[in-house]
């Protein structure tokens, strides 16, 4: 039976966040700094992670529990070997209304085809700037804008819808803001500019490197004319704006500058299985030891039920320069975001 079950501040449970893989062939500086994850950091080894008939036995269970929409992540995911298998699974469930993919974009050209026809719908890419030396320093890995550009045209092609994911950070990319909305704006490519945001304990963060939402808007309204959107619905993560006289949408995910954990639905299984009732949790429940256990399905849907009913994270309404320094946070790359 489908069960609808709510957390301690009467959050129900409907995303789910799934890290395919802790692996990345970035190493974007305000999330896996080569300094830090450098030539001899330990990923996970292969039987650590969850294997896809894993993962596909807990979807079900969280789908019978209210989950309506499956976000695959990483690291990157398109480095999971054969991924379009998992993604046919999952578009399998019955009940299961989404299916999104949240990638840098880099091999996407030879992959857009093969998630098209596994049942993917949605990707999310990751891009920072559309100047080559900007882009190149960010990602640290000399990889330029024009593949992930060539990424976001081939998937479009082939009919996925395509949102542009940009991180912005003072110093870092500033000057990208306009530019990257208009080029994303002729294109019919709604783009989200997503405040940079105190994840895990390498990234530098503090408040004079976030530029606000407020800020970015400011900027944009000089160049463009924008009329908010109703949210698609409740808890919808990004802001929304279109451009007047256009179709074209942009976006603001403002987890720092305007939180939004009282509409907070999701929960989120790392690539070891285990599972986080927040983005800035600091630890999590294993599910990988239930799931190769003698554990019956009603078993793991109680533990499921018993997490989310004892959850009460709100991190971002209370973050303090104090918690954002000094709490013992998850990696970006290990979460998914
Ligand atoms: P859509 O389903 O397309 O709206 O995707 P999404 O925005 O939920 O997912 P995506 O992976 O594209 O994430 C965009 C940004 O939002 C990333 O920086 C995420 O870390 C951030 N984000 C997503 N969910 C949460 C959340 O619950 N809390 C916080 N603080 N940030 C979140
Ligand atoms: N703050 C905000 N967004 C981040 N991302 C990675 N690290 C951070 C951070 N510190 C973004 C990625 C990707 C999404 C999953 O999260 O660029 O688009
Ligand atoms: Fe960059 Fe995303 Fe890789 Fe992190 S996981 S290093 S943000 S591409
Ligand atoms: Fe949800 Fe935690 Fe993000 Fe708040 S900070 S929106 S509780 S994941």
């Amino acid at each position: 039976c489908l069960a609808i079950i709510t957390d301690k501040f009467g959050r129900p449970l409907q995303d789910l966040r799934i890290s395919v893989i802790d692996r990345c062939n970035f190493r974007c500086t305000y999330c896996m700094p080569q300094e830090v994850f450098g030539r001899d950091f330990a990923f996970m080894p292969k039987d650590q992670l969850l294997s896809f008939e894993e993962i596909e036995r807990l979807a079900v269970i969280f789908v019978e529990l209210g989950v309506k929409k499956i976000r695959l992540t990483g690291g990157e995911p398109l480095l999971r070997r054969d991924l379009p298998v998992l993604i046919k699974k999952l578009s399998n469930i019955d009940g299961l209304e989404d299916i999104g993919l949240t990638t840098n974009g880099s091999l996407l050209g030879v992959m857009a085809e093969k998630l098209k026809n596994a049942g993917l719908k949605r990707v999310n890419v990751s891009l920072d700037a559309l100047d080559e030396a900007t882009f190149k320093s960010i990602n640290d890995s000399g990889v330029g804008p024009e593949r992930i550009l060539k990424g976001i045209e081939k998937a479009k092609e082939v009919g996925l819808e395509v949102k542009v994911n940009m991180v912005v950070k003072k110093g870092m990319n500033d000057e990208e803001i306009v530019p990257m909305a208009k080029y994303f704006k002729e294109r019919g490519v709604t783009l989200r500019y997503i405040e940079f945001m105190d994840v895990g304990q390498t990234n530098g963060w503090d408040f004079s490197k976030v530029i606000t939402k407020k800020e970015i808007f400011q900027e944009l309204s000089k160049a463009f004319e924008l009329n908010p959107v109703d949210p698609a619905y409740i808890g919808e993560v990004a802001k929304r704006y279109r451009y007047a006289g256009t179709d074209s949408e942009v976006g603001f995910i403002t987890s720092v500058s305007e939180s939004f954990c009282s509409t907070c639905t999701r929960a989120r299984i790392a690539a070891d299985g285990k599972m986080y009732t927040c983005l800035f949790s600091g630890s999590g429940f294993d599910f990988r030891e239930l799931l190769r256990s003698e554990k019956t399905d009603d078993d793991i849907k109680s533990s499921i039920v018993k997490l989310w009913n004892n959850r009460n994270d709100r991190y971002s309404d209370e973050r303090t320069e104090e918690s954002a320094k000094n709490k013992k946070k998850i990696e970006m790359s290990y979460i998914g975001g």
